[in-house]
């Protein structure tokens, strides 16, 4: 079943469109990551979805529901990390997940709601006395009261230490694995790619790329780098490589298969590949090509810039 669907969605600030007809699906109890430069339009996008925001043109469904028509019948159903969190300062960890307990149908215990976030023991803090990571868990906490079948998480771990993070990754998976959806923003992309079973990258409002996360990043291959022997012309090497810096970079849809064809060509010549990194393609990499530094880019548009650089390997 589909949880939720965006269907030529567009969205605009003040005159300013954001969101530039943006289409994707996330299957019910899947993990799909949103993903783009800042401004790329993700947080818009998800305040549509969570029904704070009416869409500007197109369509967008929630468990089958429009979340600004019938906030009533998704809102109970969703739960939201907001990018940038409002909390009363001088109330404690405690009081602040006791007064959304009074907002949330069915909540769940409050302990039962820190722990998940990693918070026991801090329930008679203030919340100003709170760290950046340490608010962002009493977000998360916040954002699991209700149980919710649909879960919206913008940029849900930025400000964690390593642990914090790791542990919330955790979480998410538990929740996915009973069948919680789960749409999130994150600038950290090796966290979407470990996460998210699919992805869409927005860049200026709209889709750049989007997909399953494993086909995707399989289609694309990966990349046997090495330093290029002295004295070897690259038309002599068994496959295709550009070199840069004297690092000759062959990009194959088998890296594994095409280090071993290189190592077989330089051992029957005595020679040694130094420098041999052998790497499969990163979301990272992906990410770089299509959704590159407006500075750098030339003016050009992203896609078309993303296969002008694929032509120039
Ligand atoms: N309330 C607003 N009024 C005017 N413009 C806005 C408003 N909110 C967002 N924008 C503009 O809309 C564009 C998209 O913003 P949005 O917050 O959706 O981006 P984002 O992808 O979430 O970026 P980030 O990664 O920095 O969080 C940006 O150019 C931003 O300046
Ligand atoms: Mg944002």
């Amino acid at each position: 079943m589909t949880a939720i669907e965006v269907n030529g969605l567009r969205k605009s600030h003040q005159g300013f469109e954001a969101v530039r007809g943006v289409s994707f699906e996330v299957a019910e109890g899947e993990i799909f990551a949103l993903l783009g430069r800042n401004g790329a339009g993700k947080t818009t996008t998800i305040e549509v979805l969570a029904g704070f925001q009416r869409a500007g043109g197109g369509s967008v469904r929630v468990l089958g529901h429009d979340p600004y028509a019938e906030r009533a019948a998704v809102r109970p159903r969703t739960g939201i990390m907001l990018q940038e969190a409002g909390f009363f300062p001088e109330l404690t960890v405690a009081q602040t997940v006791d007064a959304w307990r009074g907002f949330t149908d069915a909540p769940r215990p409050r302990d039962e709601a820190l722990e998940l976030a990693g918070l026991t023991g801090r329930s008679g803090t203030r919340v100003r006395q709170l760290s950046g990571g340490e608010k962002r868990r009493l977000d998360l906490a916040l954002a699991l009261l209700g149980r919710p079948d649909v879960l919206f998480l913008d940029e849900p771990t930025t400000g964690m230490d390593p642990q914090a993070r790791a542990a919330t990754w955790t979480v998410i998976r538990d929740l996915a694995a009973t069948g919680t959806t789960i749409l999130l923003t994150t600038h950290y992309l090796e966290e979407a790619q470990r996460l998210a079973s699919s992805m869409a990258i927005m860049d200026e409002g709209r889709i750049v790329a989007s997909g399953g996360m494993a086909e995707t990043l399989a289609a694309r291959g990966g990349r046997v780098a090495f330093r290029l022997p002295a004295h070897v012309r690259t038309d002599e090497l068994p496959l295709p490589v550009t070199v840069a810096d004297g690092l000759a970079v062959c990009r194959a849809p088998d890296p594994d298969l095409a280090a071993q064809t290189l190592l077989t060509w330089a051992a029957e010549r005595g020679l040694r590949l130094e420098g041999l990194e052998v790497r499969a393609a990163t979301l990272e990499d992906l990410f770089l090509e299509l959704a590159p530094d407006a500075r750098s880019a030339e003016g050009a548009r992203p896609a078309e810039n993303a296969r002008s650089t694929e032509d120039a390997r």
